[in-house]
């Protein structure tokens, strides 16, 4: 990416009271050697860890902290500091400060600029370990995410307060990678960028059938694979979804297909080959019931429980991965595993033969609560990158991101 991408962009940074608070100096000098203008306003918080005189000598601006700094209001308010941005950027983003961004709370200078913007908002989370797992937190997460706000981090290991979390603040490279990601995304002048792409997205448990009233299924909610299509079409991609049965809204912009069981599931996923990426999130079940019976299957007095025989259904990821014509140029999987996540995620991808796996660790010590949370090991041909505990939107929007970047590099090769 040219430097170019942020010569003369207003940023305006707001700097959340948390020990990352020092990153933003760094932060701060890089964005000004690409040729960003920084302003700032410093929380009372943030001013705790970092001076105005050390984040106002290197933004070369004066440092705002005040809303009833009159003299400051009447040269330039808060309203004229949105209107004289082009991107809001909170780092750190406390507990604290994403739970009033999410309710539209105000009180300081920082939260009142926040709900009286109009202006794209970038945030780059770092908290304890415990707040960021916190149902409230992700809950203001989610609310956060579903307003549009961009997100960066959080980071896996050690927090300074000495417990193991997920939730380091983003590194300065980081964050200005994401911030040139923002405007360069921009820069499709509203194209959607991965308009002219097609995806088809399996989602949801199957239902097999054992008699006309009965059936075998799983827990599926189908909301990983919902919001990987929501995702993928917001990104402008033509998306398929071929969903299991839910009790999900059809996500808008998707065409959905619903099906019952895997071999319906395998047909309607067939039917819309060809197209670009194929993103296997169903929990298709493994077996159905070798006969199912055409009438409900009766309870005579004295009789035996019946004998289910189970025969195997097909693998849907595994026979769109194999196929000689129409094969799918990326295929992505999913795996959810409790134990040795990666090494059992690797031999998947090879079993399966697809491109991608997501791998997903369930295992009890991740703290994922509630099936909400995922943490991600997302295998490629080229190895592995480890992502932070996200809620499944996250999960979505990230790999919507990663897919967009595969087509645009393979792009840039062609
Ligand atoms: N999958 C599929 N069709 C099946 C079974 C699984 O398309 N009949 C896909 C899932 O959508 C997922 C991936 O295969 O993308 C892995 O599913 P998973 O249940 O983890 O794998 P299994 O093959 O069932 O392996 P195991 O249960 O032994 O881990």
């Amino acid at each position: 990416m040219s430097d170019s991408a942020l010569q003369n962009r207003r940023i305006l940074l707001i700097i959340g009271g948390g020990i990352a608070a020092y990153k933003c100096l760094e932060l701060i000098r890089r964005l000004r050697d690409k040729g960003a203008r920084v302003r700032t306003i410093l929380t009372e918080a943030g001013a705790q860890f970092v001076t105005p005189l050390s984040v106002g000598t290197l933004t070369g601006e004066p440092v705002f902290q005040s809303l009833f700094d009159l003299t400051r209001e009447a040269e330039i308010g808060h309203i004229e500091l949105s209107r004289d941005a082009d991107l809001l950027v909170v780092a750190p983003a406390t507990a604290d400060l994403m739970a009033k961004m999410a309710n539209g709370l105000t009180g300081d200078l920082a939260t009142t600029t926040l709900l009286a913007t109009d202006k794209p908002v970038l945030i780059a989370p770092a908290m304890n370990v415990r707040m960021w797992a916190h149902r409230a937190t992700q809950r203001n997460l989610e609310q956060l995410m579903a307003d549009g706000v961009e997100i960066v981090g959080p980071n896996e290991g050690p927090m300074a307060c000495n417990e193991y979390g997920f939730v380091r603040m983003a590194e300065p490279a980081e964050i200005l990678a994401a911030i040139e990601q923002h405007f360069s995304e921009n820069a499709f002048k509203g194209e959607l960028p991965l308009k002219g792409i097609k995806a088809l997205v399996t989602s949801g448990p199957t239902h097999e059938p054992i008699d006309p009233v009965r059936y075998l299924a799983n827990r599926s909610s189908g909301k990983q694979g919902y919001a990987i299509a929501t995702a993928l079409a917001r990104l402008g991609a033509e998306t398929v979804l071929v969903s299991g049965p839910t009790n999900l809204p059809p996500p808008p912009g998707v065409t959905v297909k619903n099906v019952e069981t895997a071999r319906e599931m395998l047909a309607a996923c067939e039917a819309s080959l060809p197209v670009d990426v194929a993103v296997c999130a169903a929990a298709v079940a493994d077996w159905r019931v070798d006969v199912d019976a055409t009438q409900k299957i009766k309870k005579e007095a004295g009789a035996k429980a019946p004998d289910l025989r189970l025969i195997e259904n097909p693998d849907i990821l595994a026979t769109i991965s194999k196929l000689t014509a129409n094969r799918p140029p990326l295929v992505v999987g999913f795996a959810a595993e409790t134990e040795k996540v990666v090494e059992h995620a690797v031999a998947k991808r090879a079993r399966k033969g697809c491109d991608w796996i997501v791998a997903n660790d369930v295992s009890p010590e991740t703290g994922v609560m509630g099936g909400e949370l995922n943490t991600v090991h997302l295998i490629t041909r080229d190895g592995q990158e480890d992502w932070p505990l996200l809620p499944k939107q996250a999960v979505a929007e990230r790999l919507a991101r990663r897919i967009l970047a595969h087509f645009t590099n393979k792009d840039k090769n062609a």
